[in-house]
């Protein structure tokens, strides 16, 4: 989708869009106060480079996105003002409804590109580059690139345009997290082509609609990231 049927999409969009904090009547269900989220965020898994999808993303990720719009470290007007004034247990609870969703995944054309290309992109997300003090990917995003539960995200599945737009929000910090903002330090070692090798490698690679994120990462994180459980991670 281009930017501009992006803000077209949007301002089409936003008059419909009404959300509010649990009421007690009856009929209230979580999955029906949450439709309106569907609007933007697809329920069949769809992926766009704008509009990310969140369902079977791990709960705490889920979870500190929300905080992290609410406070301001990630910046979508129509984010903000959704969860902007709801308290934490109901945004845990969201979280919670959607880290539960499983939809199958709707495959992006394969992006095209040369050999040499996708040689670089997969050798820094399996590999990364010692010598630039790039960790591997893999060394947080899990062995199969499935996640780790509870606070790192998958990386297999996403579009190459949404990866490329989200390395370009950490470069000059519309996008962040909370201290130490380690995806901010990763993002600031790599350049545009390592960025467009690694995006295009990762949109390459094949869905496993039965992956899981993986439990526990498989060695101590080479990095600290704020909002992820201490794994021993060095500072
Ligand atoms: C008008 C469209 C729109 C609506 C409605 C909307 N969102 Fe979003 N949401 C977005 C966009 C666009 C982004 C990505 C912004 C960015 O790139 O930082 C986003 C990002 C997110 C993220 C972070 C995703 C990730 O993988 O990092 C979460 C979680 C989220 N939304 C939850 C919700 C919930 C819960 C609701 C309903 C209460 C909701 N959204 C309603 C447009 C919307
Ligand atoms: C030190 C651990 C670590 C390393 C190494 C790392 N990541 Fe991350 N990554 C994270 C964490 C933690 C998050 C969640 C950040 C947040 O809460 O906003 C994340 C989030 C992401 C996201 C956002 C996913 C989404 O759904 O919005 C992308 C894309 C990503 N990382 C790509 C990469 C790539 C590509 C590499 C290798 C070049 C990499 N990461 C290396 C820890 C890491």
């Amino acid at each position: 989708m281009t930017l501009s049927r992006f803000l077209l999409r949007i301002a089409l969009l936003a008059p419909s869009i009404a959300f509010s904090a649990p009421t007690a009547a009856p009929s209230d269900t979580l999955a029906r106060r949450l439709a309106p989220c569907l609007a933007c965020h697809q329920p069949q898994g769809r992926n766009d480079a704008f509009f990310p999808h969140i369902a079977g993303k791990p709960e705490d990720y889920l979870y500190n996105q929300l905080l992290n719009f609410r406070d301001g470290r990630r910046q979508f007007p129509m984010m903000t003002y959704m969860v902007g004034n709801l308290p934490e247990p109901y945004l845990r609870e969201i979280a919670q409804f959607f880290a539960s969703q499983h939809p199958p995944h709707v495959p992006a054309p394969v992006p095209a590109a040369t050999a040499q290309v996708l040689a670089r992109g997969r050798m820094l997300v399996l590999q990364g580059d010692a010598a630039r003090r790039i960790p591997a990917c893999v060394a947080c995003h899990g062995q199969r690139l499935t996640g780790v539960a509870p606070a790192i995200p998958g990386l297999v599945g996403l579009p190459r345009d949404y990866i490329n737009a989200q390395f370009g929000a950490w470069k000059n910090r519309a996008r962040r997290a909370q201290a130490p903002d380690c995806m901010a330090d990763v993002a600031a070692r790599l350049t545009e082509a390592d960025v467009a090798a690694v995006s295009t490698w990762l949109a390459s690679q094949p869905v496993d609609d039965a992956a899981r994120p993986a439990t526990a990462p498989a060695a101590p994180l080479p990095m600290r990231c704020g909002g992820v459980p201490d794994h021993g991670g060095a500072p």
